[in-house]
């Protein structure tokens, strides 16, 4: 039975970088996740007898959330859905499940690499019929709903059996559930040259490890390295995927993949190491007692792309998150290709890709992907390491310090605030935004400002424009200092500091990065004054 339940609206309903993030405890308030779903299909239209992809991280709350779900479009009039073995889905092979199937949409459950458990944080996104995040068109179309929702449907039924791979039905929707892992991991089949990549893992020397920090990514990992690409068993480390990640913070970089850090910069290092996020987007790769930084794995990917089957005829262009290096453009430049400069958040490099703008894409969080689907793919990355690896028969450090002397090394580190009281973090931002009309031409240091403003994007497919995307501080020599504030966080406000600058010289090309960007942080300190604002002398997380 179709029941029509009475509801009320909750007023914190804005998606934020990537969907609705909060504690599990707000989305265990009743009709708190009704209220968002209905809200995501009231902005729909034309999804009736349609197929919705359905999956998730397997957090703490993922299994009540589906079943809600999967009742939810029953009741609103979805064909079809197509859910994860157990509800699990890694945020790629969602992306690449609503592809491959010409589905229309997929709702995913993910906090991604914030922390899980009871205590911990949930989240939910929706995403489009190219497999990618919605636009923030729709975003907010979804958020304006939930302000004034006042019922939503849901059919009475048990709950389905997503224990099984096979057919059901909830009332008049066909329920398929099936294999988590298989459809994704044919498609990176299809991209790298994996007998290639399995002689360099089988060939008795090179040894490879990897850290699914005991999220989503443990079965893929162990499907695609152990069994079909012959890495030992145990090349998987936390692969077993748990409600509450193990207790750890399931974000790989150098901070809290600090399993994989050990094992890389330890003694009798293996050759590369890589862990992934809590739904498998990020990636984090490290070679022997070297640390990649995300926006150098982006250039050095581009400039090898043609080792690489899928992209063996060259790339069409490259974008990134505007925070993120400027590394990559140096090799889009070289290339003679186009390097798109976007907001932060994966939607925005959805129409490059679509339209054939762009082949390859990355951000400095630990997020990099492809034309292959419309989500950043954290396996697809470490693949891709491997690939070029095999071929080029270098260690990661030689083919990132090779890269560094014929383009030059863009220094570059992100230092994070977390936790602030918000109006303190906006007063910061506001006292910027009061203070950048003064700032042109200025000399700080050794620094003179070129151009300050807060960034704007005009979407050059359909020209829409985002605004507020961070405020930016440019020097005449090319480095640079950006401010904004997290859109992912669920307690409090999380100051962002992203430092920049730029060194051809290949003599000072092995400087600890703090050092090298030392002029810049005190730069961003006189500028934004952290301290004051913040009441904080250090940041929280540098990365
Ligand atoms: C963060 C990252 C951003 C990424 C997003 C989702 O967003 O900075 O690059 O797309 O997570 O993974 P933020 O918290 O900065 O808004
Ligand atoms: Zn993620």
């Amino acid at each position: 039975m179709i029941q029509t339940i009475f509801t009320q609206p909750f007023l914190d309903q804005q998606p934020g970088t990537s969907g609705l993030r909060k504690k599990v405890s707000v989305f265990q308030q009743s009709h708190y996740l009704e209220n968002f779903v209905q809200s995501i299909f009231d902005s729909l239209k034309g999804f009736e007898g349609k197929t919705l992809v359905v999956g998730g991280d397997g957090r703490y709350y993922n299994r009540v959330a589906i079943q809600i779900i999967l009742k939810m479009a029953a009741a609103n009039g979805f064909g079809r859905v197509l859910v994860g073995h157990d509800g699990i889905l890694s945020t790629p092979a969602a992306s690449c499940i609503i592809r491959k199937n010409q589905a229309f949409g997929g709702i995913i459950l993910s906090a991604s690499h914030n922390i899980g458990g009871v205590k911990g944080d949930f989240g939910i996104k929706y995403n489009i019929g190219n497999g990618g995040p919605a636009p923030e068109s729709v975003t907010e179309a979804i958020f304006a709903h939930s302000q004034t929702i006042h019922t939503y449907k849901i059919l009475t039924a048990p709950d389905a059996d997503l224990s099984k791979v096979g057919f059901s039905k909830l009332g008049d929707l066909a329920v398929e559930v099936i294999d988590s892992v298989n459809d994704y991991a044919q498609l990176l089949e299809s991209l790298f040259d994996f007998d290639r990549i399995r002689e360099l893992l089988t060939n008795g020397r090179f040894r490879l490890c990897i850290d699914s920090m005991h999220a989503v990514t443990g079965a893929y990992a162990h499907r695609l390295f152990e069994q079909r690409l012959g890495a030992s068993l145990g090349t998987v480390q936390n692969g077993e995927s748990l409600e509450d990640f193990g207790g750890g913070h399931p974000d790989p970089n150098l901070v809290y993949a600090h399993d994989l850090v050990a094992r890389l910069f330890g003694d009798n290092a293996p050759d590369f190491g890589a862990a992934f996020d809590g739904d498998g987007d990020r990636n984090l790769i490290l070679g022997r007692h070297f640390f990649v930084t995300p926006s150098d794995s982006l250039a050095v990917l581009a400039a090898n792309a043609t080792l690489v089957p899928a992209y063996r005829t060259g790339l069409a262009g490259i974008a990134r998150s505007m925070p993120t290096s400027q590394a990559a453009d140096r090799v889009a430049a070289h290339l003679g290709i186009d390097c798109y400069e976007t907001p932060t958040g994966w939607k925005y490099f959805g129409n490059l890709l679509d339209d054939g703008k762009i082949t390859l894409c990355g951000e400095e969080s630990f997020g990099t992907g492809s034309n292959h689907i419309r989500e950043k793919d954290g396996l697809w990355a470490a693949l891709f390491w491997l690939n070029i690896l095999a071929v080029r028969q270098q260690s990661i450090a030689e083919i990132v310090q090779e890269h560094w002397h014929t383009f030059g090394r863009n220094y570059y580190s992100r230092h994070d605030y977390e936790n602030l009281e918000s109006d303190r973090a906006h007063a910061l931002m506001d006292n910027l935004h009061g203070i950048l009309p003064t700032l042109k031409g200025k000399q700080f240091r050794s620094q003179q400002v070129s151009y300050c403003d807060d960034f704007t994007y005009t979407d050059p497919v359909d020209g829409s424009v985002s605004s507020h995307q961070g405020i930016r501080l440019g020097f005449t020599n090319g480095s640079r200092i950006i401010f904004r504030l997290s859109g992912t966080g669920t307690q409090g406000a999380t100051l962002r500091v992203y430092l920049e600058r730029y060194e051809q010289n290949a003599a000072y090309h092995q400087l600890d990065p703090q050092v090298a960007l030392r002029d810049l942080i005190d730069i961003a300190e006189e500028v934004a004054q952290i301290r004051t604002f913040t009441s904080r002398a250090t940041p929280t997380v540098v990365t």
